[in-house]
């Protein structure tokens, strides 16, 4: 939630507010209610900020347009959170002098005790938000005689709560600080010639690919092509590891796909290839994890919850122990009598950052013997910190608000955990593990194939459903996870209310809804739950429900009950029903998608959501 960017340079002839419009314009996924920037030049710090999102902003008041020379700039994209989305509550936020600037992701959570403090010595506040109080408590120590680094480490100690920040200041041009509590933050080194921060590494990833990655309680000083890190509790040198990163510079850019969303929809055979290559050792440690642990959990959520409940259906057929998938906001409360020694927890995250998930682990780990297992697309993220073992899905960055690729990645990680734990209790053949890897390692063919053939099939039922406003997305056994995660994306992109349900249980009171033409889609593969499913058919069609469903290629049945059909493909013995989560979803994704175009919604920006939500 929010983005944060920095730049300091030594290079002439270089725009910097260009670079910082391009930085936190990458950002845009971690909130766009307003966006701002600030440079440093001759003495003097320039802001231009305002509500909105970044493109129309630029289109009002140009955010590249600051004066030349200058070498340093910082920007933030907003998510609101404490005032509302208007330009005064915009960051950069400024001391009364207007000669310290800060931007800041997180919340100060004594704000209002800090912020009487300082209107009774006589700061004037300008907008409604916590930050502000920051650059006021700076601007306090610098006049006490502190020097800058020392008024920022000893305004943060006052403040209470999570935060990245990044500070400048206008009698500083060769330096920004910054610090990190609870909120993410990385640092990119283009080596002797710029250093920049960011919340994520996408918007430094096309001007270098190389990084520090900070911890909490650290803060670091920037100067073009290098940084000092210290720790901010006894003001001690830290030497850090500097990384390489992996990805490609196109996965930050849309390359030539007209959204992020559908180029990672796009990109998810690659993204399942990849990740099908995660090192065994990893899986391996998973899978004796889980065979030894008296209970498990699973925590996370949105679609990485939706993603566990299919995880766990898989897990628990090999395993024969029972996986409690439990939503990661609830987990405390919900286990607060029962998590015993020798439990086990798994943590899915795409981010690695979402904050209900970091503290149900966090407090799980707080338990003698409990041991935690994350899986995350973000190498180095807050979540892997608390883990016992950790594995790093291979999708690459997700920029898309919705979450699409890293869904498949992450339900496919917990089934090679599946046939790892198959294997080590030798309960299948060996012939029958290799027909399972098979079917794995054909999913992403299988996507592919549908991809390249039956997206057709997608835009024809969206015409039939453009005046649809309410829909039931219905399965039973593995599907509900199908189900769940494919009417979230509908409801978060294209704004229509769903109810993901199971098939069943919706004649116990959901089926009372159903008029003539109400849209339902059943998940309908043709497992052990299929024949139970055309009963569940038969009785809303009964009832005048507009049946779709999403079968396999071979379907007959249900597509004879059906008023419209996906099909998807399958492949001879290479397809299995158990890894249907992965081979249906990129049908509900695009479903999703253009619907949301077909009513002039921007699938890239959903209202009111953040990609990464580090607020409780
Ligand atoms: C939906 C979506 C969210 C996230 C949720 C958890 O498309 O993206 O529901 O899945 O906020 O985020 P992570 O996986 O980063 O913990």
């Amino acid at each position: 939630m929010c983005g944060i960017f920095g730049v300091i340079t030594n290079q002439k002839d270089i725009s910097i507010g260009k670079i910082a419009f391009e930085g936190i314009k990458r950002l845009e996924y971690r909130g766009y209610d307003s966006c701002g920037i600030v440079t440093q030049f001759n003495s003097k710090l320039y802001v231009k900020k305002e509500s909105g999102r970044i493109d129309e902003i630029q289109k009002k008041i140009n955010l590249t347009d600051f004066p030349n020379g200058s070498k340093l700039a910082l920007a933030h994209t907003r998510w609101a959170t404490h005032g509302a989305p208007t330009k005064n509550n915009s960051h950069p936020h400024l001391d009364c002098s207007g000669e310290i600037a800060i931007v800041h992701n997180g919340i100060i959570d004594n704000f209002i005790e800090l912020r009487k403090e300082l209107t009774d010595k006589g700061h004037i506040f300008k907008s409604d938000t916590d930050t502000e109080i920051i650059p006021h408590l700076i601007e306090d120590f610098i006049k006490d005689g502190l020097n800058l680094k020392d008024a920022v480490i000893r305004a943060l100690k006052r403040c209470r709560g999570a935060y990245a920040i990044a500070i400048c200041y206008a009698k500083s041009p060769d330096l920004i600080f910054v610090a990190r509590k609870g909120s993410p933050l990385v640092i990119g080194i283009d080596q002797d010639r710029a250093t920049y921060c960011a919340s994520d590494i996408p918007a430094f990833l096309p001007l270098t690919r190389y990084c520090y990655i900070m911890d909490d309680d650290e803060l670091a000083k920037l100067e073009a092509g290098k940084v000092s890190f210290f720790n901010i509790n006894d003001d001690t040198r830290i030497e850090k590891e500097l990384q390489e990163i992996e990805w490609s510079i196109d996965a930050a850019e849309k390359g030539g796909y007209e959204h992020f969303m559908l180029k990672e929809i796009y990109e998810e055979p690659m993204a399942l290839r990849r990740t099908m290559k995660i090192h065994k050792d990893q899986i391996i440690n998973f899978a004796n994890e889980l065979w030894s642990a008296s209970n498990i959990y699973i925590t996370a959520a949105g679609t990485s919850f939706y993603a566990s409940l299919a995880g766990k259906y898989i897990i628990t057929k090999f395993l024969g122990k029972y996986i409690h998938a439990v939503e990661c906001s609830e987990f405390k409360n919900e286990l607060a009598e029962c998590l015993r020694e020798n439990s086990v927890v798994i943590a899915l995250s795409q981010s690695g950052e979402t904050i209900d998930t970091i503290d149900a682990i966090r407090w799980a780990k707080r338990k003698k013997g409990v041991k935690v297992l994350s899986i995350t697309n973000v190498v180095g993220s807050t979540i892997t910190r608390y883990s016992d073992h950790v594995i790093v899905t291979r999708a690459g960055p997700e920029i898309g608000v919705a979450a699409t690729k890293t869904y498949c990645t992450q339900v496919l990680t917990l089934a090679l955990i599946a046939l790892e734990i198959a294997k080590l209790r030798k309960i299948e053949s060996f012939e029958e593990i290799k027909k399972y890897y098979e079917a794995l390692n054909s999913t992403p063919s299988i996507i592919e194939e549908f991809l390249e053939t039956k997206v057709d099939s997608v835009k024809k039922i969206i015409r039939c459903l453009d005046k649809e406003h309410n829909f039931f997305f219905l399965a039973r056994g593995i599907s509900i996870a199908t189900a769940k995660e494919g009417g979230l994306k509908l409801k978060e992109i294209a704004c229509r209310f769903i109810e993901g349900y199971s098939a069943a249980h919706a004649k116990h009171g959901p089926i009372s809804l159903v008029r003539d033409g109400f849209p339902i889609i059943f998940i309908a593969p043709p497992d052990e739950t299929y024949e139970r499913l055309i009963g569940n058919v038969m009785e809303f069609k009964a009832r005048g429900g507009k049946i779709i469903s999403l079968v396999v290629e071979s379907d007959e049945k249900i597509t004879e009950l059906s008023d419209i059909t996906i099909r998807i493909p399958q492949p001879g013995d290479r397809y299995h029903n158990l890894f249907s989560p992965i081979t249906f979803i990129p049908a509900l994704q695009l479903l999703a998608y253009y619907t949301a175009l077909s009513h002039g919604l921007d699938p890239d920006k959903p209202l009111n959501l953040s990609k990464t939500v580090t607020v409780h």
